[in-house]
């Protein structure tokens, strides 16, 4: 059912995205975009849906997977290395296809790997060292055509790229990509509303809201 444009990224191997954008090999698309899934799954996980829908909407889209293990944060440094991953692939693929709209997409601990690419993240304690944005938003960043999350651990209420049923949000380097950005957290959902301990709504993103996030980004990429 789940199909996709770029054969090369097919591929098990961690070095295949980067490599086929080093080396060429890789015909550059018009929309990509590069999915970080959620703890403990295959790839590419539940953001495959939303990837399909895209595919089969914008056409010339193609994806790649961040390469990282997306084992239990805290008791492996999975995370970390998603966001180092993360970041060489897309100055990778952005160096052999600067034409290119990039769309990032991330799931749970994959939605902290993006949000950490891109604002930083951490408090020295429960959810890691602090860090600090790995994309320059100025450079690397320009690239970036939208960037949807789904149930992140970082999730900040009130912010004006909250979208789901907690009004939420809030890093001020995060409020960069904040005419890019959807952030999806949905009531209870205990991974990323403090309020709730729901883990089937923390499981349920895909099935609720991507009709509505492949039209978004669909927007976001005829925009720009
Ligand atoms: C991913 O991270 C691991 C550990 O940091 C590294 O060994 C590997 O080369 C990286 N892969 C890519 C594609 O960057
Ligand atoms: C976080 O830890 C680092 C390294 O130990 C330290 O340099 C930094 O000051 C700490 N930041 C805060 C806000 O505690
Ligand atoms: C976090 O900081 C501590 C103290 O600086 C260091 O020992 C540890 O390796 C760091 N952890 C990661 C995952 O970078
Ligand atoms: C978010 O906004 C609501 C309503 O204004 C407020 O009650 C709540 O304290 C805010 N939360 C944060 C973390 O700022
Ligand atoms: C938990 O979330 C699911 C999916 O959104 C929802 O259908 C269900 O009603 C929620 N359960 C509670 C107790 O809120």
């Amino acid at each position: 059912m789940f199909r996709k444009l770029a054969a090369a990224a097919l591929l098990p191997s961690a070095l295949t995205g980067v490599l086929a954008a080093h080396t060429g090999s890789n015909t550059c698309a018009n929309v990509h975009m590069m999915l970080a899934r959620g703890t403990t799954e295959s790839y590419p996980g539940l953001l495959g849906s939303l990837t399909d829908l895209v595919m089969a909407a914008v056409p010339d889209s193609d994806y790649e997977d961040i390469i990282y293990p997306a084992t239990q944060e805290g008791s492996t440094p999975s995370y970390e290395e998603g966001i180092f991953n993360g970041t060489a692939q897309l100055k990778a693929y952005v160096a052999a296809c600067p034409e290119s709209k990039v769309v990032l997409f991330g799931y749970s601990q994959g939605a902290m790997v993006v949000s950490d690419m891109l604002a930083g993240g951490g408090d020295n304690g429960t959810l890691g060292n602090i860090t600090s944005p790995s994309v320059d938003p100025d450079t690397l960043g320009s690239h970036i055509t939208a960037v949807l999350l789904y149930g992140d651990p970082r999730h900040m209420p009130n912010q004006t790229y909250n979208v789901g049923d907690v009004t939420a949000t809030g890093l001020e380097a995060l409020s960069k990509y904040a005419d890019r950005l959807h952030d999806y957290c949905d009531d209870k959902d205990g991974v990323c509303d403090a309020a709730g301990t729901n883990l089937s709504a923390h499981l349920a993103y895909a099935t609720i809201w991507d009709k509505t996030t492949a039209t978004w980004v669909e927007s976001m990429v005829e925009k720009m």
